[in-house]
């Protein structure tokens, strides 16, 4: 039996469609050993304000498996160490009033839903005495340490349909379609999104690409009847010697925005190939909506495992797939690193048989 009597639960960084999955096991198998579960919403800031932290049951969860965001609120604001916390009681340093609020509250431990920099932060309280765990969330596949990460098959399942939806317009009209997708620095959603969706073209940041190479691509399928082609980029492609697109720079807080690079790439492609080109942005509508069964699944082992951690006194561990089974990693081994495609990996290499254009 555990000597935990309470401890605290938030969803840190931008949302991914099984975050209220997560909670659910979470408080479910806590409250089935007896212990209480304390939601902590927008991230830490439940820490720091006491009105926002409640208490949840069994009976607040119900019925929250199957929804996307999360009941708790999020917030991805970068690094909020820099900023002091203004409260009635005075100025405060935010990880000093955080760990005193995490005592006050009586927690015994936290466990911290989020990407990198949910995981970051978590990483420097861990390191000043606060007890938790970790579960990786990201729809962009590309936390290290783990094979998967609960949102990423939603999101690829949601672009896979798009991109079918787009062949058939694409072939009414023997049009270039140009499908920008997410992923951040990692090619995981468009590569595995445009082989399940049947690309002609597949743009990732871990290949920089020429536009004349994928433009000769186009041609060839002209050349052999196919008069149309897809093409799925992802939002951190670049062009070679060039630059990621971005729709904001880095702020105070904020880390840049991605964003533009399928427009600019199907102007391009239409220029050189004098091809009528469209462009689609997926954006946010791949982390909204319902999670798959698989994310359902891997988002409820995830909680459990959690909540098994910290009975078992392991803290500072991410809890991690490494299929059949569910392990932990030490925080530290994936703060600062992102995972990125491997290019010899089997998929690239089938994709590169079946012809589909990476644009080297
Ligand atoms: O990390 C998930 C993600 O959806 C990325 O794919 C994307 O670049 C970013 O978040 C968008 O963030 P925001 O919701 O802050 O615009």
């Amino acid at each position: 039996m555990s000597s935990l009597k309470k401890i605290g639960v938030l969803t840190g960084g931008g949302d991914a469609p099984g975050l209220n999955a997560v909670i659910r096991a979470v408080v479910k198998a806590a409250h089935n050993s007896g212990i209480k579960v304390i939601g902590l919403e927008d991230s830490f800031d439940g820490l720091i304000y006491p009105e926002k932290s409640r208490p949840l049951t069994p009976r607040d969860v119900t019925g929250i498996l199957r929804l996307g965001g999360t009941i708790l609120g999020t917030v991805n604001r970068g690094n909020p160490f820099a900023q002091p916390v203004e409260t009635p009681e005075g100025t405060f340093d935010y990880a000093d009033r955080a760990i005193e609020m995490f005592h006050k509250a009586g927690l015994g431990a936290l466990v911290c839903i989020g990407g990198d920099g949910t995981l970051a932060i978590a990483y420097e309280f861990s390191k000043r005495g606060i007890p938790l765990a970790c579960v990786p969330k990201t729809i962009d596949n590309d936390i290290v340490g783990t094979t998967s990460c609960f949102g990423f098959d939603t999101a690829v399942s949601f672009a896979t349909d798009a991109i079918d939806r787009l062949h058939t317009t694409a072939e009414a009209h023997r049009r270039i379609m140009v499908v920008e997708v997410m992923g951040r620095y990692a090619g995981w959603i468009a590569l595995h999104a445009g082989v399940a969706g049947g690309a002609d073209v597949i743009l990732m940041p871990e290949i920089p690409y020429d536009l004349k190479k994928v433009a000769q691509c186009i041609r060839d399928r002209d050349a052999w009847g196919a008069r149309f082609s897809i093409v799925v980029i992802a939002e951190g492609a670049r062009r070679k010697g060039g630059h990621v697109s971005l729709v904001e720079e880095a702020s105070q807080g904020h880390v840049e925005r991605l964003g533009g690079v399928g427009m600019a790439c199907a102007a391009e492609l239409e220029r050189l190939t004098g091809k009528e080109s469209r462009y689609v942005v997926l954006g946010h509508l791949q982390r909204g909506g319902a999670p798959t069964s698989f994310d359902r699944t891997l988002a409820t082992r995830f909680g459990g495992k959690a909540v098994e951690l910290l009975m078992d006194g392991q803290f500072g561990q991410m809890v991690a797939n490494h299929p059949p089974d569910l392990v932990s990693v030490p925080i530290e081994e994936v703060v600062g690193r992102i995972k990125t495609v491997p290019l010899a990996s089997d998929l690239v290499k089938t994709a590169r048989a079946l012809r589909v254009s990476f644009g080297d």
